[in-house]
């Protein structure tokens, strides 16, 4: 009984009711029994016949705060069991019970690494007495509402770099996200190496959206240093989609190499002059053909390259007075330029399905006639619900991204003043609350794969300022994509907040918001306007 109290006084201090364990993503089922488990410092875990079970021993510890070590035979204070996931059931479920004899936790790899992280949490919010800690008994049975728990990273606009990815992967990781969408090219810069074709990135990694000089230097990750970030996403459960954007979004790889250049935006004061890729040149299509085959053996496990695909129609006057063009319009009997564009994405998408991959798309791709059972629609255009409601009756699996309440660039708070606004802006409870506005049937949501929030980067040039427009908004996509529907609460959300802000800011991302403090807006050390026109870094 006096341990009971005691659990409760500690859990209300923290500004949480005593059912309500300091877990974001809140987990699925939650039973706290009578009793509880002293669990002491330095502890025995079994781990016999777990895979990776050093880094699992070491995720308990550094997510707990304590140091265990790993048990030789016989039982143990903490007991993992791998049970293969049948047919039918997420891998990434898990079991986890606390009784007076002891913890166990029961999963596959995924759930099993997930658990880790769950009881961490657990352990670390608990009161605590001479380097023991006081657990209530209990038994959770988690499991995630959505398989894609994502999160895009625009590289090409400011290049955060290998140390802010791997801090990012980190805490993706603890909030139990499992998809890190690398936005490596577009016109900004080009940042992922491609060994056949090198002024990609010596000549097209130069500068950024907001520094064009001759001499800016080429930002960009070596192969070598990809595959060291894919293995480290790897170990941490989350799959990398790589995105090479095509055939627009194309500036950086049209300067590297011109002969490629389809034309861009021609109106007085345009930046993106060599937008897109020519659709329809054969030595164009044999260069992405090369470059997509490099790309795919630096990404062997997610199995899907995206393709980008949007925005094509912006840029793509000039196709009208492209030889090349014209040519495969009368021969493939093509009318116009969307036309065009349908054929080029069959055949690109063709190319990525003949390596193996499933493509991805923005959710321009959903109406070109690509299988279903190889192409993945992300939704983003929030003003054009009726694409994804189209897309899902048509049988395509689709992410839900759309701009409004998914992209983190937009600000979080009224009184921010740099960051888009569009008809409104996308503050935290707007956030957590997706994706129920939507109100998605039951036959809609069985082919909603899950939800992914996406940082473009044009007005983001410092870390700090990402940091800011990334947290806490991440805390509440992670709980949007893996709570269900039924145990989502914003009150209980918020109080979960304030000790997660603080584990935020041991990670090193001193700089988030603050929705509490209504902290002040972290903007750039060196505030840049877009820039008029881009220039030749050559
Ligand atoms: C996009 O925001 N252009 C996908």
């Amino acid at each position: 009984m006096f341990r009971f109290v005691f659990a409760c006084f500690f859990l209300f201090a923290a500004g949480l009711s005593a059912a309500e364990l300091p877990l974001s993503p809140r987990p699925a089922s939650v039973e706290v029994q009578a009793g509880s488990y002293l669990l002491k410092d330095g502890s025995a875990v079994a781990l016999q016949g777990i895979p990776q079970a050093d880094f699992l021993l070491s995720t308990l510890s550094e997510a707990a705060k304590m140091k265990f070590v790993q048990a030789g035979n016989g039982t143990a204070p903490i007991t993992f069991v791998l049970k293969k996931a049948s047919q039918g059931t997420s891998p990434e479920a898990y079991s986890l019970e606390i009784s007076s004899s002891g913890i166990r936790i029961t999963g596959d790899e995924a759930g099993l690494f997930y658990g880790a992280k769950s009881l961490g949490q657990i352990v670390s919010g608990a009161s605590k007495a001479d380097g023991a800690a006081k657990l209530d008994n209990l038994k959770i049975h988690d499991s995630p509402r959505y398989g894609w728990r994502g999160f895009m990273l625009d590289e090409s606009r400011h290049f955060s770099g290998e140390a802010a990815v791997k801090r990012l992967l980190d805490a993706m990781a603890h909030y139990k996200m499992n998809r890190f969408h690398w936005h490596l090219t577009d016109s900004p810069g080009w940042r992922i190496e491609i060994k056949k074709y090198p002024r990609l990135t010596s000549v097209g990694g130069r500068g950024s959206e907001t520094d064009r000089s001759p001499n800016a230097p080429a930002e960009f990750y070596t192969q070598e240093q990809i595959r060291d970030i894919v293995a480290y996403a790897k170990q941490r459960h989350i799959l990398v989609i790589p995105e090479i954007d095509m055939p627009g979004h194309a500036d950086a790889a049209n300067i590297a190499y011109p002969e490629n250049d389809g034309g861009g935006f021609r109106r007085s004061g345009d930046k993106w002059i060599r937008f897109t890729f020519n659709p329809a040149k054969a030595e164009t299509l044999e260069f992405l053909d090369n470059i997509l085959k490099e790309v795919a053996e630096l990404f062997p496990d997610a199995k899907i390259i995206h393709f980008g695909g949007d925005e094509v129609n912006f840029g793509w006057k000039q196709w009208d007075s492209l030889p090349e063009v014209q040519e495969l319009m009368k021969k493939e009997n093509l009318k116009d330029k969307d036309a065009v564009e349908g054929w080029f994405n069959r055949r690109m998408a063709g190319v990525i399905n003949s390596l193996g991959f499933k493509v991805a798309g923005w959710d321009e791709i959903a109406t070109r006639g690509l299988a279903k059972d190889k192409t993945i629609v992300y939704w983003w255009r929030h003003d054009k619900p009726q694409v994804m409601r189209k897309a899902l009756a048509d049988g395509y699996p689709v992410v839900l991204c759309p701009r409004r309440p998914m992209y983190l660039d937009f600000i979080q708070q009224k009184e921010h003043k740099v960051g888009r606004v569009w008809g409104g802006f996308n503050p935290l409870p707007d956030v957590y609350n997706f994706p129920a506005a939507l109100k998605l049937t039951e036959a809609q949501e069985r082919n909603v794969l899950g939800v992914n929030a996406c940082l473009w980067a044009e007005v983001m040039r410092d870390q700090e300022r990402r940091d800011f427009m990334t947290w806490p908004r991440l805390v509440a996509v992670a709980e949007s994509g893996w709570t269900p529907a039924d145990r989502k609460d914003y009150a209980s959300f918020e109080a979960r907040l304030k000790p997660e802000l603080d584990s935020l800011k041991a990670r090193g991302f001193v700089t988030l918001y603050d929705p509490f403090e209504k902290s002040p807006e972290v903007r750039d050390k060196k505030e840049v306007k877009a820039l008029k026109a881009l220039d030749q870094p050559d």
